[in-house]
């Protein structure tokens, strides 16, 4: 199967001569890569006008991207390329259309095939999220941002979370919070935002140490780091580090690293690390201890609200440390399209997550 190539971007398809149709090839792609939810990716075909997503060249464009995309050294899961192709198939057939492309009926085949030897659920499953610079002055070019997933695993931190995206999006809207700083994070999980950090042009942070607890987040997020190599570009790969950290044991042998890495971090950054109420003391005086380590450190945490229960035992915790926080406002109506590059937000919505600032 080959690329029919050319101009995706709202390519234009005439049809027996009457109405020009237009279709947003590139939201979709860009959500299909992202593994955004069914509904979303499928919304971005009937962008601009309804129908014109039935239309054969466009089904031909999906079966090479979604071909394209599985073969790949970073491929998406194959059930979520089974269920959009299906979910593609069903909308075509409820309008009295056929699916006629033979690369569409080849990689659906295909993609069946590859799912026969999937268990439904399996926590071993690693799939890849990858995101393609909206603008190369936010997010490198060179390569797509790609990151490894284990959907089903029941290990928190192999997978990204709302707060995770979210706290990205709100650093490349205000620069000025991170720009040019030694970061450390706390609870990394599978590293994007961390990641964002050292490789956007923007905010061109010179370091950054993310850390978590688990051997298993660990390796992914080496992982998720090497196969960023090329995104991050030779001046910056070595400017990213994985390490461990545990909040409950930072008096520990096994942290003397991320210590050090406390002492060197101006700003502390963590995503979604507020959910278990036992954690929470420790969490903030591993926080506590960040900020006493020297002069003018900050540290910015994007919290998702779940519990009111929990979110004020934190605010309790930092009140019992000497913490001061702020929380920082987010621009009524959101980030902003240029900025809202993530495309993953299933359970928890931008809305639903707060940022604040903490210092001594
Ligand atoms: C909900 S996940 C968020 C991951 C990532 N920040 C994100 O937004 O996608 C919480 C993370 O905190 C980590 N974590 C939980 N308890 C921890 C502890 N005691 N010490 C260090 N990390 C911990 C988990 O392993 C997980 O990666």
């Amino acid at each position: 199967m080959t690329s029919s190539g050319g101009e995706k971007e709202l390519f234009s398809l005439r049809t027996s001569g009457a109405a020009l149709l237009h279709v947003n090839i590139d939201l979709f792609e860009k959500r299909f890569l992202a593994q955004a939810p069914l509904n979303a990716t499928l919304d971005a075909l009937a962008f601009n006008l309804p129908d014109s997503y039935l239309h054969p060249s466009v089904q031909n464009q999906i079966a090479i991207m979604v071909y394209s995309a599985l073969n790949s050294p970073t491929p998406p899961s194959a059930r979520y390329a089974l269920k959009l192709l299906q979910a593609y198939s069903k909308l075509v057939e409820s309008t009295n259309s056929f699916v006629e492309d033979d690369d569409f009926m080849m990689t659906l085949a295909q993609t069946i095939a590859a799912c026969k030897n999937l268990t439904t659920g399996d926590p071993d499953l690693l799939c890849y999220e990858c995101y393609k610079s909206p603008n190369p002055s936010l997010l490198p070019s060179s390569a797509p941002l790609a990151i490894r997933i284990a959907p089903f695993h029941n290990d928190v931190g192999l997978r990204c979370w709302e707060a995770g995206y979210f706290l990205a999006e709100f650093f490349l809207h205000f620069p000025d919070l991170i720009k040019n700083k030694r970061v450390l994070e706390f609870g990394a999980g599978v590293g994007l935002t961390g990641l964002v950090c050292a490789g956007s042009p923007l905010l061109n942070c010179p370091s950054v140490h993310m850390t978590d607890y688990t051997p298993e987040t660990i390796a992914n997020m080496k992982h998720n780091v090497l196969i960023n190599a090329e995104w991050l570009g030779e001046v910056k790969k070595d400017n990213v580090t994985v390490g461990y950290l545990d909040w409950t044991e930072l008096a520990g042998e096994k942290s003397v690293d991320a210590v050090s890495f406390l002492k060197k971090a101006e700003v502390l950054i963590a995503a979604d690390c507020v959910y278990d109420r036992d954690y929470i003391p420790h969490l903030v005086a591993a926080t506590r201890k960040m900020l006493e380590e020297g002069e003018g450190k900050v540290a910015i945490f994007a919290t998702t609200f779940r519990n009111e229960k929990t979110f004020e035992l934190f605010i309790s915790s930092l009140q019992s440390y000497s913490i001061n926080y702020e929380e920082l406002n987010v621009p009524e109506g959101g980030l902003g399209e240029k900025y809202e590059i993530f495309d993953r937000f299933y359970i928890q919505q931008r809305s639903e997550i707060r940022i604040h600032k903490f210092t001594l």
